[in-house]
């Protein structure tokens, strides 16, 4: 794939750019893909580059390189010393990440290909949902080390799989295959190896890309956005959004186009 117009990459995560669609790799495949603050960071940076380039980016690919690994969790090695305040500043960096993928408006899929383990299932689950290999393992070990999630895994894990399957999994620490977790609807789709994964996570954002990409894009903000709210708050922002959807050029092609009986010419407008 080219590399046009890319965010600049910072060392151990790389970015490829090319027809719409953007490569997230986290590089660290010795520590396996472990989130280092300086990772965090870099990810932080390029999610808010890729933002920036607006309706050049039509969906994202986020994955881990080395065969091994998704992302093995945070960075255990740079928390061993941390006071209370600077743990509270380690997770509010992580949500600072998760905040940055769930405002982009581009759909961003977590291409899973080994163990996705604690703040890196948590960066998974930030993703608008996980594609993996079934070579892939799920969990939330942190009680394993006397810690708690934090990057977002008790809020997000129970939206994915219901509460009391969020909690068995948070307390025991459990780590699941990919399989189990299809069952219980935390990975979307299973694929037999890396190569299947990213041609049916390609193939999707295919399919995503031929349709009006601001509908897409409000349809994300509302589905992120009423996660979690009260019933009359979440309509609320459907309605918000399905207004919005009338302000758009593609949304009057698009009606135009199914009356005419013709395929739609969407702009992206
Ligand atoms: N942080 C830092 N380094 C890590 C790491 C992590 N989360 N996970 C793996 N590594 C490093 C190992 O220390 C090892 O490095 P060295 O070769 O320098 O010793 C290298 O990656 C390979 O790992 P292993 O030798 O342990 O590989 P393995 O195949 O025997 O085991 C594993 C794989 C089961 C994933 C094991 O590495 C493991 O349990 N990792 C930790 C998983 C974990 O607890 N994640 C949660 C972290 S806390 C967190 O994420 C908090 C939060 O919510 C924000």
């Amino acid at each position: 794939m080219a590399e046009t117009n890319a965010p600049a990459a910072a060392p151990d995560v790389l970015v490829e750019q090319g027809g719409g669609i953007a490569i997230v790799t986290i590089d660290r495949p010795t520590a396996l893909n472990a989130l280092s603050p300086e990772v965090l960071r870099a990810l932080l940076g390029i999610f808010e580059s890729l933002a920036a380039a607006g309706s050049d980016v039509r969906g994202v690919l986020l994955t881990g390189a080395g065969g091994r690994a998704f992302v093995a969790g945070a960075d255990i090695r740079s928390m061993s010393s941390l006071t209370p305040e600077q743990g509270a500043d380690a997770a509010r960096l992580g949500h600072r990440v998760a905040a940055a993928i769930e405002g982009l408006a581009a759909p961003v899929i977590a291409c899973v290909d080994g163990f996705a383990l604690g703040g890196g299932l948590e960066l998974a689950l930030a993703c608008d949902f996980i594609y993996a290999t079934d070579a892939s393992s799920f969990g939330q070990p942190e009680v394993h080390l006397g810690l708690i999630p934090g990057f977002g895994g008790t809020v997000r894990l129970p939206r994915a799989v219901g509460l009391a399957r969020a909690k068995e999994l948070i307390y025991t620490g459990r780590r699941i295959d990919a399989a189990e977790a299809a069952a219980i609807g935390l990975v979307v789709r299973t694929f037999s190896d890396r190569d299947a994964l990213f041609a049916g996570a390609r193939a999707t954002l295919d399919e995503v890309t031929t349709n009006a990409a601001p509908a897409v894009a409000i349809s994300k903000r509302v589905l992120v956005g009423a996660a979690g709210r009260r019933t009359e708050s979440a309509t609320e922002l459907e309605v918000e959004g399905f207004s919005d959807a009338f302000r758009t050029d593609d949304m009057h092609e698009g009606v135009a186009a199914f009356i005419e009986k013709r395929e739609p010419r969407f702009t992206g407008a």
